[in-house]
């Protein structure tokens, strides 16, 4: 796809910006969205400090699964071309949704995880951090015992403050926001965007197809992320 010139050349020369990504620039690489036909979300509730209450065995049973699939997956074009105009501009973060690594794994640096990462762990009861575990049974805390889970954002958790730090800094000083493969449905990472925006940032959405946030943004450019992200980078480079 071409893209218009008004949109790279409000980019071309820009030096300091900010990517807001989620699912979608992972599903080229096969990891399912959270909504829509095939979401995770479809047959199953989002998991919450309530449901890992409930049944810690079966939360951390799909955590492990979700794992499995992570780890087969590998970055596609479009996080490749993340990093390379992450490398064109001076100042560029890339504030993720998602818990899959793919960023870290195609070279992109200065990656701010929203939602933590799925091959993080940490103690339930004393907070103890972990590095990757692979156990089909839920593991227990070697300091205090308790119940090793996830070191990811559950709903009805708190975002980690330093991410919510490093966004504010964001959102309050940079030329650019790419907006990539998020529904916009979920709060404070939709906000970043509009907020980025008020603050003089051009804002630049690649989605497949129009999210609640489109109307609020300078631009959109539906396709598939895959394809969309090398063209920009090409053109920008
Ligand atoms: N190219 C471009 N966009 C795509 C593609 C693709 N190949 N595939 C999917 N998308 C878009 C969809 O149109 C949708 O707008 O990606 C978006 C995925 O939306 P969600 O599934 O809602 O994922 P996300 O926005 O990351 O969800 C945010 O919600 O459940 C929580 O913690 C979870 O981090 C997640 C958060």
């Amino acid at each position: 796809m071409k893209i218009d010139e008004h949109i790279t050349g409000k980019i071309k020369n820009a030096r300091k910006g900010f990517a807001l990504t989620g699912a979608g620039i992972s599903a080229p690489s096969g990891i399912p969205t959270f909504r829509g036909p095939n979401g995770f979300w479809k047959d199953k509730d989002p998991f919450s400090p309530k449901s890992f209450r409930e049944n810690p065995q079966l939360v951390w049973h799909w955590h492990e699964e979700m794992r499995e699939m992570m780890r087969k997956a590998k970055p596609n074009p479009a996080h490749y071309a993340l990093t390379e105009i992450q490398n064109s501009f001076d100042d560029f973060a890339i504030i993720t949704q998602n818990i899959d690594n793919l960023h870290q794994e195609a070279g992109s640096k200065n990656v701010i995880e929203l939602h933590g990462n799925i091959y993080r762990n940490k103690c339930n009861e004393c907070g103890k951090k972990f590095g990757e575990i692979r156990s089909g049974e839920i593991p227990k805390c070697d300091e205090c015992g308790g119940l090793i889970r996830p070191d990811v954002v559950w709903y009805g958790e708190i975002i980690p403050l330093y991410a919510l730090q490093k966004a504010r800094e964001l959102v309050e000083d940079c030329e650019i926001c790419l907006i990539i493969g998020t529904s916009g449905m979920v709060q404070p990472a939709a906000s970043f965007p509009l907020l980025a925006r008020e603050n003089g940032a051009y804002t630049l959405e690649i989605n497949k197809e129009e999210t609640v946030i489109t109307n609020y943004l300078d631009d959109s450019l539906f396709g598939d992320v895959s394809e969309i992200l090398p063209e920009l980078s090409k053109t920008l480079l």
